[in-house]
């Protein structure tokens, strides 16, 4: 052992982290309920609900169990659920006709979550990829080699305008499509849907950590096997500029809340546009995020309730306001006590 020495220190940050009580005074971030937005996936039927393999303890739900669901996570203090349709295959076409259908399932599910539980807020996509045979978000241009944007664009508008009459409190164009939000916002207004809130996936980067998401809705065509990527409308994930400068359009448009996503390898972007925006920003913490922390606790190589805790925290103190995550029921049991 070394010689002891006598430092002569005037700031010694370690004196307040010496308690419990010092360390709560000046903790600088919190995770509550509040900040949670649970995503839940519904298929059709009465089937009992089917864990996705590689996302455990998430479920595929039917309507009547998607409902019971949502009664829980109110009761935990959580005030957001965002929904997303399993479809069956053979309602899948080409062109996504299906989102347009008045009865389709993610509607049904709407209306019957708004009617059980009304104050629980409704998120859903807006977003043809869980409707299309190949996966993509939108059309296909007469080449099909690429996704049309401007056809895109106007089914966007019109399945916004059908899941505001559902009742959804926030309609969530995810697909990076240009121009959508402003014509989104355009129509709902046509429509009467002045109160419909604009969640916009402002800032979307091409990620590998969709992988598990595309498993559970059977969206994963797309991603892997066909000629095309998502690289024509989702952001290069080397792009920083370029993701500012999409989600600041978004927000011109007309959008109310701006999303990046996935949250934990960019956390510099959800700091940066908290910096440029004055609009609340949510991140959403995406299903490969959820699965490769299960996946290490699984192993035993992570503390599960730690890391998740961390991971969360770090996507608050980066700047969101609200979180898109597959913890957050776990997290406001916790939180419950
Ligand atoms: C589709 C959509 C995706 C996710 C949310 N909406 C996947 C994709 O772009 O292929 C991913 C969510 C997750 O991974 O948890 N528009």
């Amino acid at each position: 052992m070394p010689e002891p020495i006598k430092l002569d220190l005037v700031q010694r940050p370690r004196r307040l982290r010496r308690t419990a009580g010092l360390r709560a005074l000046v903790s600088e971030t919190r995770v509550t309920a509040d900040d949670l937005i649970a995503p839940l996936f519904v298929v059709e039927g009465k089937g009992v609900p089917e864990e996705i393999g590689s996302m455990p303890g998430v479920y595929r739900l039917s309507v009547a169990d998607l409902v019971k669901e949502c009664r829980a996570l109110h009761k935990l203090g959580v005030r957001a659920v965002a929904l997303f349709p399993k479809l069956d295959k053979n309602l899948k076409t080409p062109r996504g006709a299906e989102a347009l259908n008045p009865d389709t399932l993610i509607l049904r599910a709407i209306r019957a979550v708004k009617k059980a539980v009304p104050e629980l807020l409704v998120v859903a996509d807006i977003a043809l990829d869980p409707y299309t045979t190949h996966g993509h978000d939108g059309v296909l241009t007469a080449a099909g080699d690429d996704v049309d944007n401007d056809t895109t664009v106007a089914a966007l508008a019109e399945m916004a305008v059908l899941h505001a009459e559902a009742g959804v409190d926030l309609v969530a164009p995810s697909d990076m499509m240009d121009g959508r939000v402003g014509e989104i916002r355009r129509a709902l207004d046509k429509a009467g849907h002045t109160g419909t809130a604009i969640l916009s996936y402002a800032a979307k980067f091409n990620s590998a950590y969709y992988g598990p998401f595309r498993e559970a809705v059977g969206s994963a065509q797309a991603a892997g096997t066909t000629l095309l990527g998502k690289h024509t409308y989702q952001l290069d994930p080397a792009n920083r500029r370029e993701a500012l400068k999409d989600a600041l359009l978004d927000e011109a448009e007309g959008a109310d809340i701006l999303m990046v996503k996935p949250a934990g390898a960019y956390l510099d972007i959800i700091r940066e546009l908290r910096e440029a925006t004055d609009l609340p920003v949510a991140a959403y913490q995406v299903s490969g995020e959820y699965s490769q922390i299960q996946a290490a606790a699984r192993l035993g190589w992570l503390d599960l309730r730690r890391t998740r805790d961390e991971s969360l925290l770090a996507i608050k103190r980066a700047g969101a306001d609200m979180i898109l995550t597959y913890f957050a029921r776990s997290v406001a049991q916790d939180l419950a006590g």
